[in-house]
């Protein structure tokens, strides 16, 4: 079942949404090279701490920091460490939080000093991507215009979308149906309805879509060791379209 949302509890859905999108901000401007993962995850914490809000994904399913951190070939679900942040690299900041009863959920991906072309390009074809699939994110259309207009935009580019992990509705609990996988068919799936939240997030692989997870039980990356870009945005449905709620302002 999907849970519909009232206009009230999409403002208190934004009002998480928003400290995300402060959190990712703040730590888009920190990093370069020289810095260590582990220093965003403290940072996000404190943020949120200051805000009297709780982060998200600490202790979900034993997942232990508050902020994921993904590096290179890894795609989603990385862990903030001493590992040092080296020019070249591109890192996945992922981020959710819990406050008033509702969560908010968004990631970017962010380059290490200069990157090469070809990873830039993937950078910006997996958030035009999610850009696109937040354009098709309006009552009457389908689940599967969602999905579609991230597979086109990525597949078009010559990148490959990862099949093993998906998007996800999003309210009282991080994770609500629908699951928004970021591949399949126009005109598919449920229909969408005014007062929906979901949680869209493009995982756009290099090279092969094909991912594993790592002896840690988190850390998900390439099987072919090729880049990959994450964005995430949490998206309500609203009279008026697609109301994109954790962005600032
Ligand atoms: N944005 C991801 C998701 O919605 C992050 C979850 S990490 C976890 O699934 F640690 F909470 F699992
Ligand atoms: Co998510």
């Amino acid at each position: 079942m999907i849970v519909l949302k009232l206009p009230d509890e999409i403002k208190k859905a934004r009002m998480s949404s928003r400290i995300v999108a402060e959190v990712l901000d703040t730590l888009r401007k920190l990093v370069r090279p020289g810095v260590k993962t582990i220093e965003l995850n403290r940072i996000a914490e404190q943020i949120t701490a200051k805000r009297g809000a709780k982060p998200a994904f600490k202790g979900y399913h034993g997942y232990p920091y508050a902020l994921c951190t993904s590096v290179n070939e890894e795609v989603v679900h990385g862990m903030p460490s001493e590992r040092v942040l080296q020019e070249g690299d591109i890192i996945g900041l992922d981020y959710g939080v819990y406050y008033q009863d509702y969560y908010g959920d968004a990631a970017i991906t962010v380059p290490v000093g200069k990157v090469n072309e070809e990873v830039r390009r993937l950078m910006k074809v997996t958030e035009q991507s999610l850009y696109d699939a937040i354009a098709q994110t309006t009552a009457g259309n389908r689940l599967g215009d969602i999905s579609a207009a991230v597979q086109m935009r990525a597949e078009q580019a010559g990148f490959s979308v990862v099949r093993d992990f998906v998007g996800h509705g999003i309210g009282k609990n991080l994770h609500e149906e629908p699951q928004i996988p970021n591949f399949g068919k126009k005109g598919r799936g449920v229909e969408l309805k005014v007062g929906m939240i979901f949680a869209i997030e493009p995982m756009v692989n290099m090279g092969s879509y094909k991912v594993k997870v790592l002896p840690d039980g988190w850390t998900v990356v390439t099987e072919d060791n090729g880049f990959s870009a994450h964005f995430e945005h949490s998206v309500a449905i609203t009279d008026n379209g697609p109301d994109i709620l954790s962005k600032l302002n």
